[in-house]
């Protein structure tokens, strides 16, 4: 049988990034997706842009019977675990769905895994498990804190879980990616990010004000300690993203352990210098109103991404101006996204 990568939340916005690199780069790809933050339409793209096609399966990481039909029909060399839900405010109001999909859920894939000798994973977790953090730039070495919402500490526990097994069974080779502000999208326009209802985030809430579909942004916040006093975040472009994934993968296949990496730039920008930022590269006006504080929300943030450079052999290879001008592509063409 040829040898696999199994991608769990493939037809999202950076598994779809992701199963995109792994198909360009020759590797056979399944993808489990249960379509609740995502649709179909987005493998029928990947496959548009690069001519392969991953193999689909609807269903959920929650299926433990699925989950070994999958691994029983396919020599699946490494999981992706990319499936979870994401929306901060969402996971304050649903807790135990949230801990139920990204905790639960988790179990359930790495006892499936276990099961069927897979031992090589790939977990998306998050710079949201710094917390406050205590010094800046974010070294892997730099403690994890408090994350302010269930989502965060659902990242965190999965995080610890996997310690734990590590620790147990020594054929387990896991990496643990901690992206920091993922933005941007593929240069086709074909793919991006797809966000339910009216953004949370920063980037794809910028690109729907200045799409016409929402009349302005609301800055949360000029009074933090930063440049100009609104909130500075490390944005990184999804395909150096995606291509984090499959360094880490050759790295993690052959190897053993458990490793942290911090998938940023380096680099931190305010959310004025965003604005500015998409404006030009868009050409078009943003309107925003500075508004109260978000709650939960630190003054600032970037990583130290030296551990992934050597470890990794990987650097990101796109700016501030590749980042908007992609997520523009992407919000012209498809002003609403996949139509999911
Ligand atoms: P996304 O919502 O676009 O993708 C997640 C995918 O998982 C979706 O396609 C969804 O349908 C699927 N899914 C959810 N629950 C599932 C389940 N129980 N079984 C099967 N499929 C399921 O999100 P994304 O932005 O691509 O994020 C991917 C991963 O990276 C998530 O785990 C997220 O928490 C993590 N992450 C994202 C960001 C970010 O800013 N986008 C930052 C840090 C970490
Ligand atoms: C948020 C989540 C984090 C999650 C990450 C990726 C919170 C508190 N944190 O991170 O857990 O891992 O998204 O999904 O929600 N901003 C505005 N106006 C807006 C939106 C954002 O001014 O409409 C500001 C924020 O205050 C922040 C910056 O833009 O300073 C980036 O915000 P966002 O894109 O939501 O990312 P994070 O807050 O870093």
């Amino acid at each position: 049988m040829k040898q696999s990568i199994l991608v769990t939340g493939g037809a999202g916005y950076i598994g779809s990034h992701t199963t995109l690199a792994l198909l360009e780069a020759g590797h056979d790809v399944i993808v489990l997706d249960n379509l609740a933050n995502s649709s179909q339409e987005s493998l029928r793209r990947v496959e548009r842009i690069c001519g392969k096609t991953a193999t689909f399966i609807e269903g959920d990481i929650r299926d433990r019977e699925l989950l070994d039909s999958i691994f029983a029909r396919h020599s699946i060399q490494a999981v992706l675990h990319f499936a979870g839900l994401k929306a901060v405010g969402e996971s304050v109001q649903q807790p135990l769905a949230y801990y139920e999909n990204n905790v639960s859920g988790s179990i359930v894939l790495f006892q499936a895994m276990a099961a069927a000798n897979v031992f090589n994973l790939v977990f998306s977790s998050s710079a949201t498990v710094y917390g406050e953090p205590k010094e800046m730039p974010i070294s892997e070495s730099c403690p994890t804190g408090t994350p302010t919402n269930p989502y965060g500490r659902s990242k965190l526990m999965v995080e610890e879980i996997l310690r734990d097994l590590a620790i147990s069974e020594s054929r387990w080779s896991i990496a643990l990616l901690r992206y920091f502000n993922p933005v941007g999208a593929h240069v086709s326009g074909l793919i991006g990010e797809d966000p339910n209802g009216i953004p949370n985030n920063l980037v794809p809430y910028i690109s729907q004000v200045a799409v016409g579909k929402l009349q302005q942004l609301s800055v949360y916040g000029n009074d933090y300690p930063t440049i100009d006093g609104t909130g500075v975040r490390d944005y990184i472009h999804v395909i150096d993203l995606a291509n984090g994934h499959l360094k880490a993968l050759n790295v993690i296949i052959e190897s053993t352990g458990i490793n942290t990496w911090n998938l940023g730039t380096g680099q931190g920008y305010s959310v004025l210098q965003m604005i500015s930022a998409f404006e030009q590269a868009a050409n078009v006006e943003v309107p925003y109103a500075v508004v109260a504080r978000r709650s939960g929300d630190i003054a600032e943030c970037w990583a130290d991404p030296k551990k992934a450079i050597q470890e990794l052999g990987w650097k990101t290879q796109h700016n501030l101006e590749d980042m908007m001008r992609d997520t523009w592509r992407w919000q012209q063409k498809n002003p609403n996204g996949f139509g999911k």
